[in-house]
């Protein structure tokens, strides 16, 4: 019954939102949040009169919550437009103020936004290493220690990674770089607020965070800086967040960004793990399917990713498209892109594994009744696409 109305609704547009990994929905507490930033409170936070320091007031609350949220410093918290800008300033602050040593390493599962300015990096003169992962997307501890050279700058790791959910084991890590005396920076965009992140605990010494995949605006995030690292300004101008990020800041977003962090609890968490585990233990089977990263308490509450054998994963979101399931291949920023997912190749899916992927993704405000008629329609998606497929011809044979 409850699976007959949801599909009904998705007829009547409602989408069933299941590509979360690549953006959420704005909470109505955040929206609610930010309004009096836009419409009374609009002054500029680095003004003196009345309006501007309501603003500062603001903006500095904003990143009280945050810095408490991973057990920082409010001065340790500078806002940027996002990952993307944080894993940039991240990198490039660092590698140029540190310029002297010349090496950074990373791994090949990295965001592009990592991955890319590594490589225009590598342009610059730096030299960097692209560790490998195992078959569920987990770094190897020895290989790291191994590739710390003399000059190296810093080890920069995706903490969830965006495609197959896998979660490093930050302890690990950062025990390792204090030891060889090395910075250490997490991509936190996928794991924020899902995933418990203790700057101390961890040893970290930069964190990117962005808001949109918490339920905050978009075009907002944030990058923690522990005290005394050796950092250049990425962005000149203005005097604005500690000399180091130039440009008015964007309040209302940040208030918001803010808002998403406080109303996250861990009940989200629960629902989502529970829901993801009946998606994957449902859709692994479908025949000649398989799971993409790790089962269990490794892997981020709110991903699935799998592959489906003889057929492109494109078209099986087109096809959930049209029955209202709105879902992705895998990084929102690599959906233009028809090459195989870099963190499908690395975990050493073939190139059709690859092309057969399906990320599903949830939220907080995703239902058990969504997930089942999730998990009613996608066989039937792909039971007619292998039909059309002459590879999935063949399979039906072996199935
Ligand atoms: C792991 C990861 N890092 C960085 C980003 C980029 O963040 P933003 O969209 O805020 O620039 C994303 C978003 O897709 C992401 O998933």
């Amino acid at each position: 019954m409850a699976a007959a109305k949801i599909a009904r609704d998705a007829q009547m547009n409602k989408t069933i939102y299941l590509d979360n990994g690549s953006t959420t929905k704005v909470a109505p507490e955040v929206t609610k949040s930010m309004i009096p930033y836009f419409e009374e409170e609009y002054g500029n936070a680095s003004t003196i009169h009345a309006k501007g320091v309501n603003a500062k007031q603001a903006l500095e609350n904003s990143r009280k919550i945050i810095a408490k949220s991973i057990n920082a410093l409010p001065e340790e918290i500078i806002f940027t437009s996002g990952g993307t800008e944080s894993n940039n300033f991240a990198l490039k602050g660092t590698a140029f103020e540190n310029k002297e040593k010349r090496h950074i390493i990373t791994t090949k599962i990295e965001h592009s936004s990592v991955l890319n300015t590594c490589k225009w990096l590598e342009s610059q003169g730096f030299e960097v290493t692209y560790l490998s992962v195992d078959k569920d997307g987990f770094i190897d501890l020895n290989e790291l220690k191994k590739s710390i050279k003399e000059k190296t700058i810093l080890f920069s790791v995706i903490h969830a990674n965006n495609e197959i959910g896998t979660i490093q084991n930050l302890e690990e890590i950062g025990k390792i770089c204090k030891q060889k005396k090395i910075y250490f920076h997490i991509d936190a965009c996928q794991s924020y607020t899902k995933v418990p992140i203790d700057v101390k605990k961890q040893n970290l010494d930069l964190v990117s965070l962005n808001a949109h995949k918490i339920h905050g605006p978009k075009g907002v995030g944030a990058l923690y800086i522990k005290k005394a690292t050796k950092i250049s300004s990425w962005q000149h101008g203005g005097s604005h967040e500690s000399h180091l990020r130039a440009g008015t800041e964007n309040v209302s977003a940040i208030v918001g960004f803010a808002k998403a962090v406080q109303i996250t609890n861990s009940s989200h968490i629960k629902k989502m793990t529970e829901l993801r585990d009946k998606l994957i233990s449902e859709v692994l089977k479908i025949p000649g399917t398989r799971l993409n990263g790790p089962q269990g308490d490794k892997r981020l509450c709110s991903n699935t990713d799998f592959s489906f054998n003889a057929i492109e994963g494109e078209a099986i979101v087109g096809f959930l498209d049209e029955a209202g399931i709105a879902a992705s291949t895998g990084s929102a920023c690599a959906e233009k892109n028809l090459d195989p997912s870099h963190v499908l190749k690395a975990i050493g899916l073939s190139h059709e594994q690859a092309n057969g992927s399906l990320r599903l993704t949830l939220s907080r405000f995703t239902t058990e009744q969504e997930i089942c008629y999730a998990i009613q329609t996608l066989p039937e998606i792909v039971k007619k696409l292998r039909q059309f497929s002459p590879f999935g011809r063949e399979l039906k044979n072996v199935l």
